[in-house]
């Protein structure tokens, strides 16, 4: 088991009845699950893919990205959302944050298509000159707005620096199997592709070609990371809550939010999760979030949010709970020195490890937001390695999934993401819009 669940933080807040009250609704999600008989069931592709992957597909993932590594100084990712933020958040997790810093002679990892920012497109532009460049573009429709405008500019770029011919070598596309425009497109230019599968939604897909070609350019280990999830997808088979902890955390999330506890905050304790917890967040946020209904996902990382947020967590309302991430084990070991003169205190610290001191932290401030009334699940993860990234990302997705059955909502769709889409082109005079637009003008 890579990943435990400690419901010890939780005792004051829930009765054992309420989780055998809850049993059926989990059983109900579960059979609506592993019959395909639930909404969304045609996005299902994720729940065998640690074992059904396809494997020509993973062995030309890690060419490219060995070739991405010998030819490059920096690798521009573009996508938005559920197709870039699985990547990032692994790539982060695993080599921590200031990956491009530390990173000897790999690519580093820049990431466009993001966002709407004229700053952000000019940074990456700045970065890139006098470097040699390559672009992973990842887009399922290939029409999104984003990361289409920036493989405009970052083929441009590659075009004019290196030839039509020079920039094939240099352009990888991650997209839809048949269908869409960047699927067209790239065959016509001869761009290497690969498939984002039809049944697998962006938020479901880092460990496709997705996520998966990103981080085999970091140089994480892709076959540990699958493995991990194959692991849990094994583990967490069972409907009973009392044996699956995957299940039992779906369950808990909805105890509690039948108690009005509506905010869920993921707490890492190391900044190298602060992308994780964008990743989670995007999950659980466009899977549940509909309907009028849902969780909202938060995040902090602690100690230093414990110096912002914490003051909210311990006394502000409490309509919350957190979920705590807490890494068992660590390569990483730092001693505080002693200091002769003691001046600030805190020698009684001296030879102790920086890893103890947090652990500590974390008991402290467990004990501290159980007075504060905000009950706390704590995900004991057993280490810092792939394998136990993919079993925890497996084990969010499948909690997530089971989660919003119980809720009552398609954890698979997401359409109130069309709403800002369908105003944005409107205002924006896109041909077709022109209705819209003469209407939301008036209301400006
Ligand atoms: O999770 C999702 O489905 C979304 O976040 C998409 O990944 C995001 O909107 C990008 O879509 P696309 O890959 O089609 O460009």
């Amino acid at each position: 088991m890579a990943l435990k669940l400690n419901d010890h933080y939780l005792q004051k807040f829930i009765r054992p009845q309420e989780y055998t009250n809850i049993q059926p609704a989990i059983t109900a999600a579960h059979k609506q699950l592993v019959t395909r008989s639930g909404a969304g069931n045609d996005y299902l592709g994720w729940v065998d893919l640690p074992e059904n992957y396809d494997k020509e597909e993973f062995a030309r993932i890690k060419i490219a990205a060995d070739k991405i590594r010998k030819s490059c100084d920096v690798l521009i990712v573009i996508g938005i959302g559920g197709s870039y933020l699985g990547a990032r958040a692994v790539i982060e997790f695993m080599n921590g944050q200031l990956y491009n810093q530390v990173n000897g002679d790999a690519p580093d990892i820049y990431y466009a298509g993001r966002d709407i920012s004229a700053a952000s497109m000019n940074e990456l532009l700045r970065i890139c000159e006098g470097k040699d460049v390559c672009i992973n573009v990842i887009s399922k429709s290939g029409t999104t707005t984003e990361p289409a405008v920036a493989f405009r500019v970052f083929r441009a770029l590659l075009e004019d620096k290196y030839g039509k011919d020079g920039a094939r070598e240099r352009i990888f596309v991650t997209t839809d199997r048949a269908r869409g425009t960047l699927k067209s497109f790239s065959d016509e230019a001869g761009y290497e592709t690969f498939v984002v599968p039809d049944d697998v939604g962006g938020r479901y897909s880092v460990l496709t070609a997705v996520g998966l070609l990103p981080i085999a350019v970091a140089d994480i280990d892709i076959d540990a990371l699958m493995r991990g999830a194959n692991d849990a997808r094994l583990a967490f088979s069972d409907d009973n809550i009392e044996n699956n902890d995957c299940y039992r955390y779906a369950a808990i999330r909805n105890i509690l939010y039948r108690k009005g506890k509506v905010t869920e905050i993921l707490v890492g304790y190391e900044t190298y999760a602060q992308m994780f917890n964008e990743w989670w967040k995007q999950l659980y946020g466009e899977s549940e979030g509909k309907d009028s209904k849902g969780i909202f996902p938060a995040s902090v990382i602690f100690s230093t949010d414990l110096h912002s947020l914490g003051q909210f967590i311990q006394d502000g309302t409490k309509n919350q709970f957190e979920t705590v991430i807490s890494v068992e084990s660590s390569e990483d070991h730092f001693t505080i020195p002693n200091d002769p003169n003691n001046i600030d205190g805190l020698n009684f610290l001296s030879g102790m490890e920086l890893d103890a001191v947090k652990n500590k932290a974390m008991l402290g401030t467990l004990l501290a937001h159980e007075d504060g009334g905000v009950p706390n699940i704590v995900l004991e993860l057993k280490d810092r390695s792939a394998y136990s990234l993919g079993y925890m990302i497996y084990f969010f997705e499948l909690a997530c999934a089971i989660s919003g059955y119980v809720l009552g909502v398609n954890p698979f769709d997401q359409p109130g993401v069309e709403a800002y889409k369908k105003n944005m082109f409107a205002l924006l005079g896109k041909p077709g819009y022109e209705d819209q637009k003469a209407a939301l003008e008036a209301r400006l």
